[in-house]
């Protein structure tokens, strides 16, 4: 994809068959959340963390951020200037992109690493060990926009709920409000809410190499923030107003008139 990273504003807006919010998304998710995903692991992912953690034992004990879907490997460095307190592991299953990034894997910058892996098999390998992330950021996955694809897109994938159980803050970005709208509904399902539900990101350096591309495209950008389980809501709000919101949604209702929307800073 010469888009990938690559000509700033050339990128066409997602397309999609779908008008609103999936209806079966709430189905879908309790499903998941009933049962656990039993695919077996992808072997050479599970030989890549392996071997990382020989080389790194303290993978474990020290506080970790994930930047999942890393891509290029640009934000795992910015990820770990923000984060001075934990190692940064950005995961791709892409070589072409992590090598593009002159990321060869596995390779190490200060507390950034990049690794390449499957993350559906990461992200178990690391809540079987009971791995408890600091932040863990989704940063412009694909969309999967066509409807029969739901189950493609993170919040409904079967491994959604190993997702949430890995903790820390939640931070999504996307360039289709569906998505970001799905994936709070998702979330609250889950017992997770995002405060604001949606919100559209201001204008502001860019994080990644796909921001930097839909930026220039002009697109609107989203980002969906969990806090951790038992902390606080990361933006006031009123209570009553954002509980209205995604319960509306969860309905079914998928209008934006439920969506919570206010812009929140790019870095
Ligand atoms: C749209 S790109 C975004 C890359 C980067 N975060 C950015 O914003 O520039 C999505 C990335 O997720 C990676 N990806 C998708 N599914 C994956 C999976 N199951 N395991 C590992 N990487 C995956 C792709 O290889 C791709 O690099």
């Amino acid at each position: 994809m010469s888009a990938a990273t690559g000509t700033p504003g050339d990128s066409a807006p997602v397309r999609s068959n779908q008008p609103g919010v999936h209806p079966r998304l709430a189905e879908v998710v309790r499903r998941h959340l009933e049962r656990a995903w039993e695919q077996p692991p992808h072997g050479p992912t599970v030989a890549a963390l392996e071997a990382l953690r020989r080389r790194l034992p303290e993978l474990h004990e020290r506080p970790l951020v994930l930047d999942s879907g890393c891509g290029t490997g640009e934000s795992t460095l910015a990820l770990a200037a923000r984060h001075p307190e934990a190692l940064v592991l950005g995961i791709d299953r892409s070589a072409a992109r992590l090598r593009r990034g002159g990321r060869v894997e596995p390779r190490c910058d200060g507390r950034a690493i990049w690794l390449r892996a499957e993350l559906t098999t990461a992200w178990r390998w690391l809540a079987d060990r009971g791995v408890h992330l600091r932040a863990h950021y989704l940063l412009y996955p694909n969309p999967w926009p066509k409807a029969a694809q739901l189950q493609r897109r993170w919040h409904g994938h079967p491994i959604f709920p190993t997702l949430l159980a890995l903790g820390g803050r939640v931070e999504l970005r996307t360039n289709w409000r569906i998505y970001a709208e799905e994936f709070a509904i998702a979330a609250a399902i889950a017992g997770r809410r995002a405060a604001p539900a949606v919100a559209r990101l201001a204008e502001g350096p860019p994080l990644t190499a796909f921001e930097r591309k839909y930026a220039a495209s002009g697109h609107a950008l989203y980002r969906v923030a969990l806090a951790e389980a038992n902390a606080a809501p990361e933006s006031a709000r009123d209570g009553a107003g954002r509980d209205a919101d995604v319960g509306e949604s969860e309905r079914g209702d998928a209008s934006p008139k439920n969506v919570v929307q206010e812009e929140v800073s790019s870095e």
